[in-house]
């Protein structure tokens, strides 16, 4: 025999999480992971099947195997009625989540009132619309509204030539078109704080996600017009809303005053990062924070131009800025030590 017997939560727990990934092969998956018999599995398997946990499809070996969802809700508001997010969130969402851990739902409050509140304040929207699907694993809600759709609406703001460009400023964070009633924190930390946070709105898709590493992705969609935000969380993190906060705070002061900006976002559209007036893109409104992180996985290759107007003219004109590269190719760095060695005057 020689194997070693497991108590049976462990193993269930790791079918209900594997289960969307692996749905033809989670049995095998789960034998490897414990060192126990595929029968053994098998019989866990059943048994969340029995609670009503898990729903099996196909016949004897195209067996597939998917998390029953718990709960599958939508409904539609009128936005008009002086709509309010934390009373939708009391009296409809919050019941709906049911027993989760402390810590998911406050990210589910945080990431929820949120994105509702945005629909009120800025989407000009008649009509909102949400959905709601739990299993035993995650958790997703979509919020779905008809009005003049976020990223036109930040194009045409600061009158960005390309609606895809509206994407760099939400990640950059402390953006708003109403700076007398707002300050631009929600989608930058909403989209940290879920598993996956994606907005889809005109001719652009838009992405973030954790798997195995944090992702950013910018696609082309042809969503009509409107918003459509879709919050995805496990139901079981160790993230907390004080972790995610906590990152982008600098030092001594608990203000967001630090941002990670994914310099890969400027590529779309543009290609090659060469220009000037590229750089100045990426550049704007930096000097509201005292640090900026520029991550610059997935980008091989930045032009001299560039790299000379971020790391030696910005740095020379702000010096109350401290600006970092991480993630960066040997070719960025090399770049960027040259540019940083100019501004030093060592050259
Ligand atoms: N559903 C939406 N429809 C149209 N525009 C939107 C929508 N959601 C957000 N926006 C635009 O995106 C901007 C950024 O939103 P975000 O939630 O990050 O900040 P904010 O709402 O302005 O400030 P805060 O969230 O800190 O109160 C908004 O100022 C608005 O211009
Ligand atoms: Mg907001």
């Amino acid at each position: 025999m020689g194997k070693i017997r497991v108590g049976g939560e462990p193993i269930r727990k790791f079918l209900i999480e594997h289960l969307a990934d692996h749905p033809t092969d989670v049995v095998r998956l789960t034998a490897e992971k414990f060192g126990c018999t595929r029968q053994a599995v098998h019989k866990h398997l059943q048994r969340l099947v029995a609670e009503g946990a898990v729903v099996v499809s196909g016949q004897t070996r195209g067996k597939r195997y998917e998390l029953a969802p718990l709960e599958r809700w939508s409904r539609q508001y009128d936005v008009a009625t002086g709509l309010a997010e934390d009373v939708v969130w009391r009296e409809d969402v919050a019941p709906l989540l049911g027993k989760l851990p402390e810590n998911v739902l406050s990210i589910w409050h945080y990431g929820f009132t949120e994105m509702f509140n945005n629909v009120v304040d800025h989407s000009g929207a008649r009509v909102v619309s949400l959905a709601l699907t739990k299993t035993a694993a995650a958790t997703t809600i979509d919020i779905y509204d008809d009005g003049v759709g976020i990223f036109k609406k930040i194009q045409a703001a600061l009158s960005l030539v390309d609606e895809r460009h509206a994407v760099l400023e939400l990640a950059k964070g402390k953006f708003t078109t109403d700076p007398a009633n707002h300050s631009g924190e929600g989608i930058f930390f909403s989209s940290r704080m879920f598993d996956r946070f994606v907005i889809a709105s005109g001719e652009v898709y838009f992405s973030h996600e954790f798997d195995e590493r944090e992702d950013w992705i910018l696609q082309a969609s042809s969503a009509s017009g409107g918003t459509l935000v879709r919050m995805f969380l496990h139901n079981h993190t160790a993230r907390t809303l004080k972790k995610v906060f906590d990152k982008f705070t600098s030092d001594e002061d608990y203000g967001f005053t630090k941002t990670v900006v994914p310099v890969k976002l400027m590529r779309y559209g543009d290609d090659n990062l060469i220009s000037r007036s590229q750089a100045k893109r990426l550049l704007s409104r930096f000097d509201r924070f005292k640090v900026v992180v520029l991550d610059f996985a997935g980008v091989a290759s930045i032009g001299q131009a560039f790299a000379d107007e971020v790391f030696r003219v910005f740095v020379a004109k702000h010096p109350e800025v401290e600006i970092v590269a991480v993630h960066a190719s040997s070719e960025v760095k090399r770049m960027v030590s040259r540019a940083q060695l100019l501004g030093s005057g060592d050259a």
